[in-house]
């Protein structure tokens, strides 16, 4: 059985995608969860395969309790346990308050909260001693910008439950902690956004660039890593000085 086994949601496109290569070419074996696109989350076996590591894809809707427990079934079974898990699936829909519907609210918040609180009390239970979890949340949790507050309120709280766990696992040694990406170039950021919104967003980046999602892996790497044993319960900005 490998030392390790890493189990990340939504990992067949973007963040999620490079946080699995990143994991496997650490050394974990790992859960490559998708909702609808199996050859995109095969391509990611592939790749972590061809760079020496083991990986399996699993479907599941990340948001469903059900299919949320078969994810960590399929880790125990193929692998023999888990110890990190990386709750990265997420939706992201921009609106004014006063413009935002009560079927936006509900799918924002039932994906992004709800999905990461079922993500962390599956996770709770079932990783093993020593540990890591990792929420992926968004810059937005902690700014204030026209049009993202719905969005940034589903991922504060996610931060908050966050906190909370990495006091109740510490006595186990497992790690909780949430990284806050700014705005980074995967399919769906990319997607839709006009060019001039993206010239203004370089225009204010202090490191002159989008970020791209293995930014964000590397940082996700080193909280699964033993290096970050000492760090728990914190938010970790990786917005490349945006926020
Ligand atoms: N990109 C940014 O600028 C940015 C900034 C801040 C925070 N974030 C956060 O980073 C995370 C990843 O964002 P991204 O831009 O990489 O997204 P993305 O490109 O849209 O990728 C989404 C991934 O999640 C999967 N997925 C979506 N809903 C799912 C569900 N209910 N269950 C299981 N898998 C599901 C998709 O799989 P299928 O294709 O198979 O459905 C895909 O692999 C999100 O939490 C997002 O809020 C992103």
């Amino acid at each position: 059985m490998p030392d390790r086994v890493a189990l990340v949601t939504g990992a067949s496109r973007g963040i999620g995608r490079a946080i699995a290569e990143r994991l496997g070419a650490d050394g974990a074996a790992v859960v490559v969860n998708y909702r609808s696109d199996a050859d995109a989350a095969a391509k990611v076996v592939t790749a972590i395969e061809r760079s020496g590591g083991q990986a399996v894809a699993a479907q599941a809707d990340a948001g469903e309790q059900d299919e949320l427990r078969g994810l960590f079934d399929v880790a125990e079974r193929e692998y023999g346990g888990i110890d990190t898990v990386v709750c990265n699936v997420g939706v992201a829909r921009f609106a004014p308050i006063a413009e935002t519907s009560d079927e936006d609210f509900d799918t924002i918040f039932r994906t992004n909260t709800r999905g990461t609180f079922l993500a962390l009390r599956e996770a709770a239970r079932r990783v093993r001693e020593g540990g890591r979890i990792v929420v992926v949340s968004s810059g937005t949790a902690v700014t204030a910008r026209p049009g993202s507050g719905v969005y940034g309120a589903s991922k504060a709280a996610g931060d908050a439950l966050v906190r909370t766990l990495a006091q109740e696992l510490g006595p186990r040694r497992i790690t909780v902690n949430s990284v806050l990406p700014g705005a980074t170039d995967t399919e769906a950021f990319a997607a839709g956004l006009p060019e001039q919104a993206r010239a203004e967003l370089v225009a204010r980046a202090p490191l002159g660039r989008i970020g791209r999602p293995d930014d964000i892996a590397d940082v996700v790497g080193f909280l699964a890593s033993d290096a970050s044993r000492w760090i728990t319960g914190q938010t970790i900005h990786a917005g490349g000085g945006m926020f």
